[in-house]
């Protein structure tokens, strides 16, 4: 348990925000597997300014979907002020500013990681969020921008003293991408530096590893990023986990197939049939890694129809046993 500002989430795991990813139904599906707290994918503040339709569609949420945080990116205060306007119209929990994002497009306007290089700058910024935000604002940053520039305990100290109300930090710089491993000891010196809570990302990717966070950083709560991809049992197996130190069960090869279905028909309801069920494609490639279908993921990878997939879900439960996910340890 640990809580941002007043809210309080039941459970030390939090879905991160992913681009691409962490749409609606994909949240519904993890939080029907123990996650308590999710992120919107990362909006871009201009865009929401402008009224972009796809960046409207990324902040609808039924009730179920709480507590729900929203992610933005920006670097120019006045654009902020807007998107916070238009925000305030949503029912978030949490509003996270993105000083994260390694991305080439992102970083050559400024933003993200960007702003790890003008720290007095992103600190301002987390001012106007903390002004104008009416919720709590949490703040996402990489341990630096490259590896000479080691920075996240200074960032830090200054989004605490800015006002937010947590931290999120990734153990990697913006050089390193998603390569290398996650440096703990950098979470763990942010996490002494803080009063404010301090969720730790990098390497989530397994019960085991999310204990190794936690044991190795000090840290509050873990974010859940690349380790719940087509893997949502992560946050029941990792509960279970760090109760009883045991290595959970794998889900059953008819459990992956039913959860799968329940994906797709989310993904079509949310997004219709035809976006629906492209953007299934990575996730039944993501469900069915370590299984032996390579077969049945080349034809999912050409599916345009619910029926088709369902048809490809359907024989799965054809498929020998196997030890799904056995490679997610790093
Ligand atoms: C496909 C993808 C998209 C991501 N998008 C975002 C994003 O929009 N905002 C953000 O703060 N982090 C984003 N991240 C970073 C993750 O939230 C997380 O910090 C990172 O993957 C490290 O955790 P992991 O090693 O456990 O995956 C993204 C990561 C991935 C793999």
């Amino acid at each position: 348990m640990f809580s941002i500002g007043h809210v309080t989430v039941d459970s030390p795991l939090v879905l991160a925000p992913m681009a691409g990813i962490s749409d609606q139904p994909f949240r519904l599906i993890n939080r029907s597997l123990g996650c308590r707290f999710a992120f919107t994918e990362m909006i871009s503040a201009r865009s929401l300014v402008c009224n972009n339709k796809t960046t409207i569609k990324m902040l609808s949420s039924p009730a179920e979907d709480r507590p729900l945080g929203v992610q933005i990116v920006s670097a120019d205060s006045e654009i902020i002020k807007r998107a916070l306007d238009i925000l305030s119209n949503y029912p978030f929990d949490i509003i996270d500013f993105n000083a994260a994002c390694p991305v080439n497009k992102v970083v050559s306007t400024g933003e993200g990681a960007g702003l790890l290089r003008e720290p007095a700058k992103l600190q301002k910024l987390m001012r106007v969020m903390v002004d104008h935000a009416g919720k709590p604002v949490t703040v996402k940053i990489r341990s630096g921008w490259d590896e000479a520039s080691v920075n996240a305990a200074d960032i830090a100290l200054r989004a605490q003293d800015a006002g937010v109300k947590g931290l999120f930090i990734h153990g990697r710089t913006r050089a390193q991408g998603y390569s290398g491993r996650v440096d703990y000891a950098i979470i763990g010196k942010v996490k002494k530096c803080l009063t404010i809570p301090v969720v730790a990302s990098g390497d989530a990717l397994s019960p085991q590893l999310i204990r190794k966070m936690f044991d190795e950083t000090g840290c509050d709560a873990v974010a859940v990023a690349r380790g719940a991809l087509g893997n949502p049992w992560i946050f029941r197996e990792t509960i279970e986990y760090l109760e009883k130190g045991l290595p959970p069960p794998r889900p059953h090869v008819h459990e992956i197939a039913e959860t799968m279905k329940r994906h797709l028909a989310l993904l079509v309801r949310f997004l219709g049939e035809t976006t629906g069920v492209i953007r299934f494609r990575k996730f039944f490639g993501w469900y069915v890694k370590g299984m032996a279908v390579k077969h049945l993921k080349v034809m999912a990878f050409r599916s345009d129809t619910q029926d088709e997939m369902l048809r490809l879900i359907g024989e799965m439960g054809t498929v020998p046993s196997y030890c799904p996910h056995v490679d997610r340890d790093v």
